[in-house]
């Protein structure tokens, strides 16, 4: 059995990932592939009650150096239990959110260092990285009114404002330049079934989805 691909899903507030996410999956599903959708911060139990912790409550519930060791715990209970045995029985993992979240949220936006995150991808990541990221781009004024329709209590990163967002996209922008390899930016205000059609023009123009069936 091959190993299964790594797809991440990246971006500011109110980009449409989860709907995407959705999408996609779906449609590697149709094309033969066992398909795992999970979030993050969370998918696994301990993850997502770390989540509570990160989501809710006062914008300044913690430090930003706290909010990485809190993400990175949930992080890395989430590839024990869920994302390795995926890849590792062949499944596609399609994740919404990774790594590349706490390099813009806590780094960019919060000021940790990037050899601090750095030094957390090596040794909570080691060699679970994406096999590609597609960052869903929008301007941060329709992401977070897009964002602020959605309501609920898990509204805590989207209280941060203005400059902290845009900080946000700037970051998810240099990622994805730095790393083209690995990374595609998808026009996110585009009509939704816009969006997914280019999502799926870069996944299959990157991997293998006809060897899904
Ligand atoms: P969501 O709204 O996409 O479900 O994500 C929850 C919030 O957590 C979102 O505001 C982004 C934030 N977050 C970080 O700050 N760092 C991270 O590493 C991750 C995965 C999410």
């Amino acid at each position: 059995m091959t190993r299964g691909y790594f797809i991440t899903f990246e971006g500011g507030e109110g980009a449409g990932k989860s709907t995407q996410v959705r999408i996609l999956a779906e449609r590697l599903k149709g094309a033969g592939a066992e398909v795992v959708a999970t979030r993050e911060p969370g998918g696994s139990s301990g993850a997502e009650a770390i989540r509570a912790l990160l989501v809710t409550g006062d914008p300044d519930r913690w430090s930003a150096v706290s909010e990485t060791l809190l993400m990175y715990a949930a992080r890395r209970d989430h590839i024990e239990r869920t994302i390795r045995p995926a890849l590792e029985r062949g499944a596609w993992v399609i994740s919404d959110r990774f790594a590349d979240s706490s390099r813009a949220y806590q780094g960019a936006g919060g000021g940790v260092s990037p050899d601090f995150l750095a030094a957390m991808e090596t040794h909570v990541l080691e060699q679970t990285r994406p096999d590609l990221t597609l960052v869903l781009d929008l301007p941060v004024e329709q992401g977070l009114q897009r964002a602020g329709h959605r309501g609920g209590p898990e509204a805590r990163f989207e209280a941060k404002g203005l400059a902290f967002h845009q900080r946000l996209r700037d970051a998810f922008l240099a990622i994805a330049q730095a790393e083209p390899a690995r990374c595609a930016v998808i026009d996110a205000l585009a009509p939704r079934d816009a969006v997914s059609e280019a999502i799926w023009a870069a996944v299959s123009a990157r991997l293998p989805v006809g060897a899904a069936a």
